[in-house]
């Protein structure tokens, strides 16, 4: 057991179980993109460790970028935008794979989505290593998911709670008081 900020956390995928995992799912996009070069693109903060560990254990040629998602208040009816900041790279025509740390209602990711696929890549699919499909409020198709889990908070691997637990090296789960 574990204290961040005022919540205690429990051990919920050791980092065996999870480098394991990952290095399945780089399995699976080295078979999935033989012959291609796909562009991952990575969703800053949360997905850095979970990146790397994938990048890792791809072996066929790919190139990677980092984006960061910022909300703000739309002006109309719209309510919160999304906004992508950082993507310089051209997407038309690539191959691309949204890394994502955890899609929980999937508003953030519908989002990119819409946002990425408006910019005419080849192909376009999702890895998460982390899926809550009982807080789905928006449905997204998830082609590479390392776990789906419960609708409990998470931190770890690069997941936050209010800035801190990020450089935990595996996932905790918010400890049944
Ligand atoms: P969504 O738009 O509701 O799918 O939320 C996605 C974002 O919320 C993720 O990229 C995380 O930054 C954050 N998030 C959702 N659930 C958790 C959690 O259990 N722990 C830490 N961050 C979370």
């Amino acid at each position: 057991m574990i204290q961040v900020h005022d919540k205690q956390f429990d051990v919920f995928i050791d980092q065996e179980t999870l480098e394991k995992r990952i290095a399945a799912l780089a399995g699976q996009m080295n078979q999935d993109y033989q012959g291609q070069r796909p562009l991952l693109i990575a969703v800053l903060n949360g997905s850095f460790l979970f990146v790397a560990e994938l990048m890792k254990n791809i072996t066929i040629d790919c190139e990677i970028t980092f984006i960061r998602v910022s909300s703000y208040e739309g002006t109309g009816t719209t309510g919160k935008v999304k906004q992508i900041l950082g993507l310089s790279e051209e997407i038309k025509g690539r191959d691309v794979i949204i890394i994502e740390d955890i899609v929980d209602t999937g508003h953030t990711m519908a989002e990119l989505l819409g946002q990425i696929t408006a910019q005419k890549p080849r192909s376009i699919e999702i890895a998460t290593m982390l899926h809550k499909p009982e807080a789905t409020r928006i449905p997204v198709t998830l082609k590479y998911v390392g776990f789906a889990i419960e609708n409990k908070f998470v931190l770890g691997y690069g997941l936050d709670y209010d800035g801190l637990g990020r450089n935990l090296p595996c996932i905790y789960q918010l400890a049944e008081v």
